[in-house]
C-alpha cells in the first residue's frame, strides 16, 4: 500500500526547510490548511443556495446568507487567529490591513496576504474557483501591532505562498521557496494528501489563457503577440479564475496574460495578493511572470495595498518568447526610422 502523506506531516517534515525553523510559520500553514477545508465545505454547499437560502439573501431559518467571498474572508481571518502566529492580514475583502491579537502574550512573526476568493463570478454557476495566499515575515517590532510597511514589501521578501483550487477535486499548492507540493483533499477522512510531490511547469505548451473578448482594448503589440498564439494554433482557454487558468498551465505547460486595457491601464489583477503569491509558485516550479513592461513580477515595488499589475506568467520558453516578440514589435522598423 502506498504510504499517505498528509498536509500536516508534510509541514512538520520539512520545517527545517524554512530560515526561521522556529515552527511558528508551520503553526500557521496548518492554519490555512484547516480555513481550506472549511471554505470547501461551503463551495460544495453552492449548489444548494436556492434550498438553504441564496447568497446576499435569507436562508430558511430568516438567517442571512453571507456571500461567499465574505464568508471565506471570515473564516480564513478566524482560523489564523487560532495559533497567533499571524499579527496581521491584507485581504482583497477589506480596506485597510485587519489586527489579529496575540496568543498568550506573544505577537505573530507573519502577515499574511490573501484573495480569499478568486473568480468569485463562477460560483453561481457551479465553476471551479480558487484561494490565494501569501505570507511575509513582519519587518516592524513584533512588540507591538504589525504595521502597513510589513505588508509593502516586493514578492521576492516571501517566506511562502500557495493557492487551493475548489475544482473537481480540491487541491491546495504551496511552497516555501524550496520546491512546489501539491494536496488534495481526500473527503473521506477529510485531510489534505501530498499527491504532486516537486511539481515542475512544462518548458513550454499548448495552450493560451487571456481574455480574448478585451482584444481591441490591449495594446497592439500585445494585440500581434495574441494573434501570433492564434496562428500557432495554440489552445485558448479562459475560466475566470486565475487559480484555475494557472493551475492548468502548472501542469501542462501554457502562457496566461492579463495585460492592460483601456478600463485598467494598470491591469486589473492584484499585485500583493494575486499576482505576487502566484508568481513565487510558478517560479519555484521553473516558470515565469512577468508584467507588461517586461518587469519581473516579484521585483516590483508595492506601494499600496490593492496596487493593480498587468501580468504575464508561465512556461518559461513562453514566456521569454513573448519577451522577444513585444520588444522587436516596438522596435521601429528600419523604414520607420528618420533618414540620415
Ligand atoms: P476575483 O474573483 O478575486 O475578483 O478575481 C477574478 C480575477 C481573476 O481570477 C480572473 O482571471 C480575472 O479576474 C477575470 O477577469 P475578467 O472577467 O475581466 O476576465
Ligand atoms: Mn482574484
Ligand atoms: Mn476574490
Amino acid at each position: 500500500m502506498n504510504q499517505i502523506t498528509t498536509l500536516d506531516e508534510f509541514i512538520i517534515k520539512r520545517q527545517k526547510d524554512f530560515s526561521y525553523a522556529t515552527g511558528e510559520l508551520t503553526g500557521l500553514l496548518r492554519d490555512i490548511g484547516v480555513a481550506a477545508k472549511i471554505v470547501n465545505r461551503e463551495v460544495n454547499k453552492a449548489g444548494l443556495v436556492n434550498i438553504l437560502g441564496n447568497y446576499g439573501g435569507e436562508n430558511e431559518s430568516g438567517d442571512q446568507v453571507k456571500k461567499l467571498d465574505i464568508f471565506a474572508n471570515e473564516k480564513f481571518i478566524d482560523c489564523l487567529s487560532n495559533s497567533g502566529e499571524c499579527s496581521g492580514i491584507a485581504s482583497e475583502e477589506n480596506d485597510d490591513i485587519i489586527h489579529l491579537e496575540g496568543v498568550d502574550g506573544k505577537d505573530g512573526k507573519y502577515v499574511l496576504v490573501m484573495d480569499p476568493l478568486d473568480g468569485s463570478s463562477n460560483i453561481d454557476v457551479n465553476v471551479s474557483v480558487g484561494t490565494i495566499f501569501g505570507i511575509y515575515r513582519r519587518k516592524s517590532d513584533t512588540s507591538g501591532p504589525c504595521k502597513l510597511s510589513d505588508f509593502l514589501q516586493q514578492g521576492s521578501e516571501l517566506v511562502a505562498a500557495g493557492y487551493v483550487l475548489y475544482g473537481t477535486s480540491t487541491i491546495l499548492v504551496y511552497t516555501t521557496g524550496r520546491g512546489v507540493n501539491g494536496f488534495t483533499l481526500d473527503p473521506s477522512i477529510g485531510e489534505f494528501c501530498l499527491s504532486h510531490r516537486d511539481m515542475k511547469i512544462p518548458d513550454k505548451g499548448i495552450y493560451y489563457s487571456v481574455n480574448q473578448g478585451y482584444y481591441l482594448k490591449f495594446d497592439v503589440e500585445l494585440r500581434r503577440y495574441i494573434d501570433y498564439c492564434s496562428d500557432l494554433n495554440l489552445r485558448l482557454r479562459y475560466i475566470g479564475s486565475m487559480v484555475s487558468d494557472i493551475h492548468r498551465i502548472l501542469f501542462q505547460g501554457g502562457i496566461f496574460l492579463y495585460p492592460n486595457t483601456r478600463k485598467y491601464p494598470k491591469g486589473k489583477l492584484r499585485l500583493l495578493y494575486e499576482c505576487n503569491p502566484i508568481a513565487f509558485i510558478v517560479e519555484q516550479a521553473g516558470g515565469k511572470a512577468i508584467n507588461c513592461k517586461l518587469e519581473r513580477i516579484m521585483d516590483l515595488d508595492v506601494v499600496e495595498l490593492h496596487q493593480r499589475s498587468s501580468v504575464v506568467i508561465g512556461s518559461p520558453e513562453m514566456v521569454d518568447e513573448m519577451m522577444e516578440f513585444i520588444k522587436r514589435y516596438q522596435e521601429p522598423a528600419t523604414s520607420e526610422l528618420p533618414q540620415a
